[in-house]
């Protein structure tokens, strides 16, 4: 997606910012964009508090002169901004492509609604053609991913399950966990596999985003459509 679309996108997100509105700020190139259209209207003196999905988001915020806050001090947020890998019509998303899953999913259940930002390509009619993010601790590796195989494979996975890196080391995710990625195709039963993963002792969180979000802003060459849950 070009980036003027997304910064479509991200301003029709920005205008459902209200003052003294408690914010989840995402992760990725799309909600870049959000973060910094937020940071013109702070200049101009909107006064709102933001927590950060990543470091990344965070060091953007700050230099935005985005005022933060944590879950700690601020345990219920108003609204959530983020991006998405993919989604289907009933706004199940996919995210953690960016690598922010376990930090997006807190932030986003800590908010009274979600507004997803995106162009159409993220649209599918069923969720699996981006690989599945799953984010596992470093500790037993080896049989954590062996067991998610077995799940993945359950649930009709078409391709392997691939320890994530960055250049030549395994990547890391923002709490010092590494994360998996399985190649599905299609993901059979979203809901029952998301269950069969969290099972998994090794598994921390994995990037299926199920009644979580609220509304998309979809950016198309034709204008945003906004789809709704
Ligand atoms: C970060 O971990 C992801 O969940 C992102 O939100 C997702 O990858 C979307 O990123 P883009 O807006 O860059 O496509």
């Amino acid at each position: 997606m070009s980036d003027s679309l997304k910064r479509e996108a991200a301003a029709r997100a920005v205008a459902l910012v209200e003052p003294g509105m408690r914010l989840g700020l995402g992760t990725g190139s799309t909600a870049r964009h959000f973060v910094a259209l937020l940071g013109e209207r702070v200049r101009q003196g909107l006064d709102v508090v933001g927590v950060p999905t990543s470091e990344a988001t965070r060091r953007q915020a700050e230099d935005e002169g985005i005022r933060l806050t944590t879950l700690e001090e601020t345990p219920q947020l108003d609204l959530t901004v983020d991006g998405a890998d993919e989604f289907d019509d009933r706004l199940r998303l996919v995210k953690g492509g960016g690598g922010a899953l376990l930090r997006e999913k807190i932030v986003a259940a800590s908010s009274t609604r979600m507004v997803v930002i995106a162009d159409s390509s993220k649209r599918v009619e069923r969720l699996g053609r981006f690989p599945l993010p799953v984010e596992v601790v470093r500790f037993g590796l080896a049989s954590t991913r062996t067991a998610v195989a077995d799940v993945a494979s359950r649930f009709g996975a078409q391709g392997s399950v691939t320890l994530r890196h960055a250049e030549e080391e395994p990547f890391v995710t923002d709490e010092g966990h590494f994360i998996l990625d399985i190649a599905f195709g299609v993901i059979a039963e979203p809901e029952a596999m998301a269950a069969a993963l969290v099972a998994i002792p090794g598994v921390v969180e994995h990037g299926l985003f199920i009644g979580l979000c609220q509304t998309a802003f979809l950016a198309t060459p034709d204008g945003i459509l906004t789809l709704t849950n």
